[in-house]
């Protein structure tokens, strides 16, 4: 089961002659998995996901969600998709609407789509009191707040988001970050199209790194840094970079906790290396004297 994708390619009409967006591509991300996908401008990754829940169909190959076709309409509700603008995919009146939107396209009423609403609410932080107003009063944060609540008020064994963070603050980064491990915890499949590798690769449990349209890497994040893969997240270059100058420190890091602990060896060899230098410095002396 999962989301299976067998030699898939694709290319936009009307661009036919040209490079193909995506070439041969095979993964599967498991269910509850926590997969990561990177790699430059117009690798294809936006092109990849929107056949995950049925956008965009495969000119060959095959792709499946727990064993369904995607034009089956199931999948749509199976896979929740958050696109690069979330925020412009408002339109109803109220949050209340926008968030039943979703569900009570799938039949679900009274009681349990108030259930619902409610629960999505809560799953990004939103007070109940944001119900009655008019998506179009609140903020750019808020919007993509009741935009991803829309998503996860159809209850989806997968999530999949495309550059979530793009364009927020840090704080509002890193709260939707923990918003996203969260959803995690709840065994809900999460795939993460991100550009800021050193924010998301410490929940994920897979990377997969496209160039022009092709798969050049699947694998843990270890294995990602270890290969020596572009871009590495600024904390392991850092890493990287003091060990050409000498130190001996892990590569394999991703948080700043992480970097922290291990710049305190510098800290605890520095007098070690003293010493051993006085030492020898005292050697030498001691020699000299005795010649
Ligand atoms: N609607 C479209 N019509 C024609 N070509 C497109 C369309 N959307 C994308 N492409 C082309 O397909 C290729 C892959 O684009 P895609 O948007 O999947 O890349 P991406 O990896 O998501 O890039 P980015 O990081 O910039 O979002 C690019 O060459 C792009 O120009
Ligand atoms: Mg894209």
């Amino acid at each position: 089961m999962g989301i299976k994708v067998e030699n898939l390619s694709y290319s936009y009409s009307g661009n036919r002659k040209g490079k193909p967006a995506l070439e041969n591509v095979s993964l599967e991300i498991a269910k509850g998995e926590f997969v990561v996908i990177s790699g430059a401008a117009g690798a294809g990754k936006s092109t990849l996901i929107k056949h995950f829940n049925g956008i965009l169909h495969p000119e060959n190959g095959r792709v499946t969600v727990d064993g369904l076709e995607t034009r089956t309409r199931e999948v749509r509700r199976k896979v929740g998709m958050l696109f690069q603008h979330s925020q412009n995919q408002l339109f109803e009146e109220t949050v209340y609407r926008e968030l039943a939107f979703g569900p009570s396209n799938f039949g679900i009423r009274g009681e349990e789509l108030d259930k619902r609403v409610h629960e999505a609410l809560s799953l990004v932080h939103l007070d109940a009191g944001i119900l009655d107003r008019s998506p179009f009063s609140l903020s750019g944060g808020e919007k993509r707040r009741v935009a991803l609540a829309g998503i996860l008020a159809l209850r989806p064994t997968y999530l999949v988001l495309d550059e979530p963070t793009a364009g927020l603050d840090p704080e509002s980064r890193a709260k939707l970050l923990g918003r996203l491990q969260n959803i995690h915890q709840k065994r809900v499949g999460i795939v993460v199209v991100s550009h800021n590798l050193e924010e998301v690769l410490p929940f994920a449990q897979k990377v997969i790194s496209m160039d022009e349209g092709r798969i050049v890497f699947t694998g843990s994040p270890d294995e990602y840094l270890r290969a020596g893969y572009s871009p590495v997240p600024p904390l392991a270059r850092l890493m990287k970079e003091l060990n050409k100058k000498g130190a001996d420190l892990r590569e394999d890091i991703f948080t700043a906790e992480e970097a922290l602990k291990e710049l305190q060896k510098l800290r605890q060899e520095k007098p070690e290396r003293d010493r051993e230098k006085s030492e020898k410095g005292a050697a030498e002396t001691e020699a000299q004297d005795n010649a």
